[in-house]
């Protein structure tokens, strides 16, 4: 049987912790047969949106873009998880109203934890300057007003918050509530 197909659009600082939970939920959701795709930001950048910027218009085209694949996934079956910054609200809103099944999930995390992980080491180079217009730093993050889920990543672990996550899937029925075994 193939399930309704979803947008899950993951938003948040960078270093939340998006790309982890999108892929761990990625994996939840793979074991209940369902058909599921990750659209990563950093991965998006260096195909679909290669050549792209951080200023507000470049990332609104990034984010709309990523929209507009999700969308064509998720109308086809397909739970689509998007992991983007997506800082901007409106666009975010945009896509949600373009979307039939969409699910917005909060990558919640004060700055001072996202900066303390510095995977990347870019805060470091915001903080001297070295980068500019770092999300967080000396560029916005809109705070989602609505999401339908909230992750707080910096008191939950990955578990807690991939759980969260599925439970939130399951109440409005994009996934079913039990690992289903197919049947001979
Ligand atoms: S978005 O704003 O367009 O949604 P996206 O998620 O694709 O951003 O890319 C964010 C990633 O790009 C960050 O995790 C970080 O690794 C890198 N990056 C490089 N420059 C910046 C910047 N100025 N602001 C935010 N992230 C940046």
């Amino acid at each position: 049987m193939i399930n309704k197909g979803v947008t899950l659009w993951f938003t948040g600082l960078s270093g939340s912790g998006k790309s982890t939970l999108a892929r761990a939920v990625e994996n939840e959701i793979r074991k209940r047969n369902c058909r599921v795709e990750v659209l990563d930001g950093d991965l998006i950048r260096t195909n679909l949106s290669k050549g792209l910027g951080f200023s507000k218009e470049d990332r609104d085209i990034n984010i709309r873009r990523i929209g507009f694949v999700a969308n064509l996934l998720s109308r086809n079956g397909v739970v689509a998880i998007t992991a983007a910054i997506s800082p901007y609200r409106a666009v975010r809103d945009e896509i949600r109203m373009m979307t039939e099944n969409f699910v917005e999930v909060y990558v919640n995390a004060p700055i001072s934890v996202c900066e303390s992980r510095d995977v990347k080491g870019l805060y470091a180079k915001a903080r001297a300057g070295t980068i500019k217009g770092f999300t967080g730093i000396d560029d916005p993050y809109e705070e989602p007003l609505n999401p339908e889920i909230v992750c707080y990543t910096a008191k939950e672990s990955i578990e807690e918050s991939v759980a969260k996550v599925i439970a939130g899937l399951e109440s409005l029925n994009y996934i079913r509530s039990s690992v289903t075994v197919p049947q001979h």
